[in-house]
This record gives structure tokens, C-alpha cells and sequence, in this order.
């Protein structure tokens, strides 16, 4: 297996998240590429829809939790069971609700709402990518001892608040911190089975969330963007997606999607 621009046919790629926003995009493009694409997400209702605006049969849904292994196990078994193969996974799935570590009357966050956001980012992200390493080490025994080609791609998707966690985000800059540092670690673990891991770190995207707030609250993030003075656009985040799996000199990586925006307290 290898990855180049004529080369998607007959190749799966796995996306969570794949009912909105940036995996939503990912699973267009893929499709675009004619790819096989598995579209994993929580959201069975909003699927319906998605499927009808890809209208191509090399899409598939699954309804799946990210968080629980049983279903994650299911999803794949069926997945490999469909397409014959696994060989990109890109974790999109995450939720960002903000809270202070103590809001206006003194009360402390609550703990279920930090092990929560922890639960989808975190423990999600790698629930995922480590059933799809054990799909991509089928693709081993069909390609020769010697080479020199992946089994297998995986890209988490992390944020910058990794890096610069704003008011209100402890447990999304933790999650996504978690995400950045898992990412070198099972790089390494996985080297051995010819499979790669990177990170991408997006700045501001437009997507839903940042788009159905008013248009003076997106032009003033947008003029927080050093070059280009907008949000980012899903379709770019689609493409660096493709270009971490063409270039297989990318490993153990995390990549900032971000037009230079270094983020301050808020
Ligand atoms: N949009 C941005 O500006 C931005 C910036 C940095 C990082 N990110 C990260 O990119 C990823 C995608 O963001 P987005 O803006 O496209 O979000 P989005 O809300 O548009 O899409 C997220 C998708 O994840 C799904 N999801 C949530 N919980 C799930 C679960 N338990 N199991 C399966 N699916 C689940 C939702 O149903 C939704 O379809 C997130 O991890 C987010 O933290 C986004």
C-alpha cells in the first residue's frame, strides 16, 4: 500500500466525527480522492442527512461512541467487514464546552464536567486509533517483507488550545494536550508495524459552531489570525489530512493549522 494522489481507490479511510465540521469535510474530500470512507459519529440524525448530500456508495455510517470500546470494536469489525481493509484513521469527534475552575459564586467546576470532555477528546481519540492500528496490521500480509510501505495512517486532531489554553478551557486544552503528547508516544509504539501517527492542531475553522455566531464575533476572531486574516476552512484541514498520508516522511508529528494566531487569555 502507498499513498499518492492516483492511489486512493481501494483504500479506506476512517473518519469519527464525520456528521459536522472538519470530519465532514475530511469525508467529502476523501470521497472526491474515490476513497472508501467510513463515517463514525454519535449523531444517527444528522447522518441521514450527510449521506444524502455525499450521495456516493463508497460512504458508509456507523453510528458509534467514541468512548465505549464495544462499540468502537463494532464499528471496525463491520468496517473491515464492508471495505476489506483499514487504512487511514482520522479522529475528528470532540466537544469544547467552556467552564471557569470557579464561576461567579465561588463554586469549584465540576468534576463530571472535566472527566467528560476528557472521556470524548482524550480517552475517545485513543479508544479509536488503537482498534484502527490492530485493522492496519491485517494490511501487513498483503505486501512483501521488505517494503518500504505503510500499513496504515493515523491523524488525531488536537487544537492549539493544547498550547494556549484560554479562560474557561481546563479540561478542552488538557484533552487536547493529551492528544498532542499521545501522539510521539504511539508513533514509537507503532513504528514496528510500518504504521504512522501525527497530530493536527487547528487554529480557528469555520465550522458550524464558529459559523452560526454573529458575524462581528467571527470578524474579531478572524483579525486575531496573524496571515490570513479569516478562519481557517475545512477544506484545508482536508487537505493536510491527505498530504500527511502522501508524505510518509511525516511521523510522530503535530502540525499547526493556525495562519500564525497564538492565542491570548481569552
Ligand atoms: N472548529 C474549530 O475551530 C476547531 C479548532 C481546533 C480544534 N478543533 C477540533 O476539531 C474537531 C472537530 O471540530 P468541529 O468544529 O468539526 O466540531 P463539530 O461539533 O462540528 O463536529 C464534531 C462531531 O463529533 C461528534 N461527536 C461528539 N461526541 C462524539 C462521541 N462521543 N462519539 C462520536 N462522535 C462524537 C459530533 O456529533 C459532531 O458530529 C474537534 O476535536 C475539535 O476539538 C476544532
Amino acid at each position: 500500500m502507498s499513498y499518492s494522489t492516483q492511489q486512493w481507490t481501494d483504500k479506506t479511510v476512517v473518519i469519527t466525527g464525520a456528521c459536522s465540521g472538519l470530519g465532514l469535510a475530511a469525508a467529502k474530500h476523501f470521497i472526491s480522492l474515490n476513497a472508501k470512507v467510513a463515517l463514525l459519529d454519535i449523531n444517527e440524525a444528522e447522518a441521514r442527512t450527510v449521506l444524502t448530500e455525499i450521495a456516493s456508495p463508497n460512504a458508509i455510517f456507523y453510528q458509534t461512541d467514541v468512548t465505549s470500546a464495544d462499540a468502537v470494536e463494532n464499528a471496525f469489525a463491520q468496517i473491515h467487514n464492508n471495505f476489506q481493509t483499514v487504512d487511514v484513521c482520522l479522529n475528528c469527534a470532540g466537544i469544547a464546552p467552556a467552564l471557569k475552575v470557579l464561576d461567579k459564586s465561588g463554586s469549584a467546576q465540576p468534576l463530571a464536567h472535566f472527566n467528560h470532555v476528557i472521556q470524548i477528546n482524550l480517552i475517545g481519540t485513543f479508544n479509536v486509533s488503537r482498534i484502527a492500528a490492530q485493522y492496519m496490521l491485517k494490511n501487513d500480509k498483503n505486501v512483501p517483507k521488505e517494503t518500504s510501505e505503510d500499513n496504515g495512517v493515523i491523524i488525531n486532531t488536537a487544537s492549539i488550545a493544547a498550547f494556549e489554553g484560554q479562560m474557561g478551557q481546563t479540561a478542552y486544552a488538557a484533552s487536547k494536550g493529551g492528544i498532542v503528547a499521545l501522539g510521539l508516544a504511539m508513533a514509537r509504539d507503532l513504528a514496528q508495524n510500518r504504521i504512522r501517527v501525527n497530530t493536527i492542531a487547528p487554529g480557528i475553522m469555520g465550522t458550524p459552531l464558529l459559523l452560526n455566531m454573529p458575524e462581528s464575533v467571527q470578524e474579531s476572531l478572524a483579525d486575531t489570525v496573524v496571515y490570513p486574516k479569516r478562519l481557517g476552512s475545512p477544506a484545508e484541514f482536508a487537505k493536510l489530512a491527505q498530504h500527511i498520508c502522501e508524505n510518509q516522511y511525516l511521523n510522530g508529528e503535530t502540525i499547526r493549522l493556525d495562519g500564525a494566531l497564538r492565542m491570548g487569555p481569552r
